[in-house]
């Protein structure tokens, strides 16, 4: 059987669509969204994401401001203006893009993020809210994720999921959303023993481990929905995921595809967490 494909592409920009007209709505009601992204060094793939999410934003309505800061920036720097985006009433949403350099803590940096501007959803009061099934902003990956399998109308209680990698921005939050759906959830990694024991077991595969193509055919129950995380260079420059998509496809019902797949969703719920930030900041209800 080859898989259909889950088209991230034009998921994204239906998710884009219904942004807009919600953005439309607030900046009726005076409220136009307003994202803050902090980049610091000049990682060449870091900049390539943070265009697309100024590039995003622009579509959509909601103001996005960069502010790009040296390589040599001092965490208490970084510290200072997270701090002072807090309390600038014009931001709702903030972003500092990872990585960061590896004299800049990450926990601190996005522990000192307010946790009601916090766009990514990394802070561990919100990633604590979504452990305890109290809304809160979700992490956008994971959200994009769950926006995918509503799309294909797959239901998912009673179905069995395995999600691959351990993550605290992909992996742990995506299986508490499929937890949350009535799933029952099995989490693998890099000291899963007989990975292909899990997986073959899987109906729904979430693979986001950074590892080029590490899931194959053999590895997939046949009908099973694939959800590949990954996005990988390999040496002949072909960008690939982690699954390898050719005898992937012949044996699962669903497959998304690398690229094209899950990426373009990622940037789309981060726009919704935006809007969802500037509603809680502004009192309004959804
Ligand atoms: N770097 C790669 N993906 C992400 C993301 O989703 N959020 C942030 N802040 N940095 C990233």
């Amino acid at each position: 059987m080859a898989a259909k494909i889950i088209d991230g592409k034009s998921i994204s920009k239906k998710v884009k669509e219904e942004i807009k007209s919600e953005v439309q709505k607030l900046r009726e009601k005076g409220v136009v969204p307003k994202l803050t992204v902090i980049l610091v060094g000049d990682d060449p793939a870091s900049q390539v994401y943070v265009r697309n999410k100024e590039k995003s934003a622009s579509q959509v309505g909601i103001i996005s401001e960069t502010i790009r800061l040296p390589e040599s920036t001092k965490e208490s720097e970084l510290l200072e203006l997270v701090k002072r985006l807090n309390d600038d009433p014009e931001v709702d949403g903030i972003l500092v893009q990872l990585p960061l350099p590896e004299h800049i803590s990450k926990d601190s940096v996005i522990e000192t993020i307010s946790p009601d501007k916090d766009a990514d959803g990394f802070h561990p009061y919100n990633l604590g809210r979504l452990l305890a099934g109290i809304p809160s902003v979700i992490p956008c990956t994971p959200n994009g994720i769950m926006r995918m399998i509503d799309e294909i109308g797959f239901e998912l209680k009673g179905k069995n999921a395995v999600v691959v990698g351990r993550s605290v921005i992909v992996g742990k939050p995506v299986a508490q959303l499929l937890l949350a759906r009535h799933a029952t959830v099995t989490i693998c990694h890099s000291r899963t023993k007989n990975l292909e024991f899990y997986t073959k077991n899987a109906d729904v595969l979430v693979v986001a481990v950074g590892k080029p193509e590490i899931i194959s055919g053999s590895h997939i129950k046949d009908g099973a929905v694939v959800i590949d995380v990954g996005i990988n260079r390999r040496d002949d420059g072909k960008l690939v995921g982690d699954v390898h998509f050719e005898s992937a496809k012949e044996v699962a019902s669903w497959i998304t595809p690398v690229p094209g797949g899950v990426g373009p969703m990622t940037v789309a719920m981060l726009l919704y967490n935006t809007v969802y930030l500037a509603k809680l900041h502004h009192g309004i209800d959804s």
